[in-house]
C-alpha cells in the first residue's frame, strides 16, 4: 500500500516536475536572447559613435553636397552590417531624385507620399520598416530588400532629401539604428552645401 502510494506521487510529481523545468528552460532561453539583443544593440550605438567621427572627418574642409553625400554613402556601405542599398535621394521642383548610392541600380523619381522614402517627407518622420512587404505602396528597387529605414534630412527648415537604407534581412533595424543614423544624418545635414548648383 505504502508502495503503491509512492508510485502514485512519483507518476504525480514529475510530470509537474518536468513541465517546470521546460518552463524555467525556456525563460533561461529568452533571458539569454534578450541579453544579446542588448548586446547587439550596444554594440550598434558603439558603431554609429564611431561612424559620425569619420564622417566628421571625412566632410573636414568640404561643402560640396554630392561629393560628401557619395563618401557618406560608402562609409555606410562599409561599417553597417547586411545591407543592400544605401544612399540618398534628394528633394528636387517638389519630388525626389536619385543621388549618390551604393547598391544596384534603383528608380530614379519617388513622389512625396509615395513609398517609404516619400511617406518619410511627407510625414517628415522617420519610417523604420520591419518588413518591407507589409509597407503598403513599398516601391521595390532591389528584390532582395527586405527592410528598410528612411530619415529625412533638413537645411534652413525644409527637407533637403532622405538618407535611404535598405537590408535583405526581415527586421534588421532597431531603435539604436534609429538613433544612431539620426546622428549621422545631422552630421551630413550640418557638413554640406544645400543650395543646387
Ligand atoms: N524602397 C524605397 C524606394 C527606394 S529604393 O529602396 C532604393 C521606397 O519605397 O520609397
Amino acid at each position: 500500500m505504502h508502495f503503491m502510494r509512492e508510485l502514485g506521487q512519483k507518476k504525480l510529481i514529475l510530470p509537474i516536475a518536468e513541465r517546470f523545468t521546460g518552463v524555467y528552460n525556456s525563460i533561461k532561453y529568452l533571458e539569454r536572447q534578450e541579453g544579446f539583443m542588448e548586446m547587439e544593440e550596444m554594440e550598434k550605438r558603439e558603431r554609429y559613435r564611431m561612424a559620425k567621427m569619420q564622417l566628421e572627418s571625412l566632410f573636414e574642409g568640404e561643402r560640396d553636397r554630392i561629393a560628401n553625400l557619395a563618401n557618406a554613402s560608402a562609409l555606410l556601405n562599409e561599417v553597417m552590417d547586411d545591407l543592400n542599398w544605401v544612399g540618398f535621394y534628394l528633394m528636387k521642383h517638389g519630388e525626389l531624385i536619385l543621388g549618390p548610392f551604393q547598391g544596384k541600380t534603383a528608380c530614379i523619381r519617388i513622389p512625396v507620399g509615395k513609398g517609404v522614402c516619400g511617406t518619410a517627407v511627407a510625414k517628415d518622420e522617420i519610417q523604420l520598416v520591419y518588413d518591407v512587404h507589409e509597407f503598403p505602396g513599398h516601391i521595390a528597387c532591389d528584390s532582395a530588400s527586405s527592410s528598410e529605414i528612411v530619415l529625412p534630412l533638413h537645411a534652413d527648415g525644409r527637407i533637403v532629401g532622405v538618407l535611404d537604407i535598405d537590408s535583405p534581412r526581415i527586421g534588421r533595424f532597431t531603435e539604436a539604428d534609429r538613433e544612431g543614423l539620426a546622428l549621422c544624418a545631422k552630421v551630413i545635414e550640418e557638413a554640406c552645401d544645400w543650395k543646387e548648383q
